[in-house]
């Protein structure tokens, strides 16, 4: 379970975030809102890039955001940005075994769960390109690879599906689900593209303004008239 308690967030004079809490219970849950709704914001509390001004942040019983950033990739947390961060000058390979470098095991161990990770999310094919070769979508797989590499607990996505067509969309929404079912992870989607995270998370959190507007399964969510609202005449990027 992953539980935001009463999380406030501040950047100065704005509140990115204001006492949100939601317990997430569903293997796939997802986070949705309007644009400059707080969702990155949490990913990036999470992740350890920025402090909260109060609040806690529970997995599975354990206090995240008492780990030090580093700590945290050994504890098992994972995540993918929105502008995603595969590097130019590396191999897809060493790409992902990158990722296995703070992790726990010996050299050949984490070879061997790089390997696993690559041939989880197909890109064995492109093991020896560079990053900088790659297009969006080899792009956003291999970071699907870089989250799976290890024994991840939380992994986090931020809009996994931007920029991709919706054959693309669908491989993706497909192996993120089958991401949740082979590891022991809980897997977190921010997308903008509402039909996916209807078809992949059971639960979902809506934000806007840095409040929770609703939270529970995606259906019932997707109904809710104060989250039609929010959506009313947004045209999402
Ligand atoms: N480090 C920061 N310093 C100051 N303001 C920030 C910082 N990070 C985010 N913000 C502001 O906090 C608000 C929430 O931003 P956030 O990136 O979480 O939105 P989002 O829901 O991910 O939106 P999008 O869909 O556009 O990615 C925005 O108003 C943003 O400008
Ligand atoms: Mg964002």
């Amino acid at each position: 379970m992953i539980v935001l308690d009463k999380i406030t967030i501040r950047f100065g004079g704005l509140v990115a975030l204001d006492a949100v809490s939601a317990e997430f219970t569903a293997a796939v849950s997802g986070i949705i809102g309007p644009n400059g709704a707080g969702k990155t914001t949490t990913m990036n509390l999470i992740s350890g890039f920025i402090t909260p001004t109060s609040g806690k942040v529970l997995v599975d019983g354990d206090d995240i955001l008492r780990m030090p950033p580093h700590q945290r990739t050994r504890w098992g947390l994972r995540r993918s940005f929105q502008r995603e961060q595969i590097a130019d000058d590396l191999s897809v390979w060493e790409n992902v075994l990158a990722i296995t470098d703070n992790l726990p095991g010996s050299r050949s161990d984490r070879r061997t769960e790089a390997e696993q990770a690559i041939d989880f999310a197909g890109v064995g094919k492109l093991r020896h390109r560079l990053g900088a070769s790659l297009n969006t979508y080899e792009r956003r797989l291999t970071d699907l690879a870089r989250c799976f590499a290890g024994r991840p607990r939380l992994i986090m996505l931020d809009e996994p599906a931007g920029g991709l067509s919706p054959e693309e969309t669908d491989h993706l929404g497909a192996l993120v689900v089958r991401m949740a079912r082979l590891s022991d992870a809980k897997v977190l989607v921010i997308d903008h593209d509402v039909d996916l995270i209807q078809r992949i998370c059971s639960e979902t959190l809506v934000l806007d303004f840095g409040r929770r507007i609703a939270f529970g399964p995606t259906r019932e969510v997707l109904n809710d008239p104060a989250v039609k609202a929010a959506y009313l005449g947004v045209e999402h990027a």
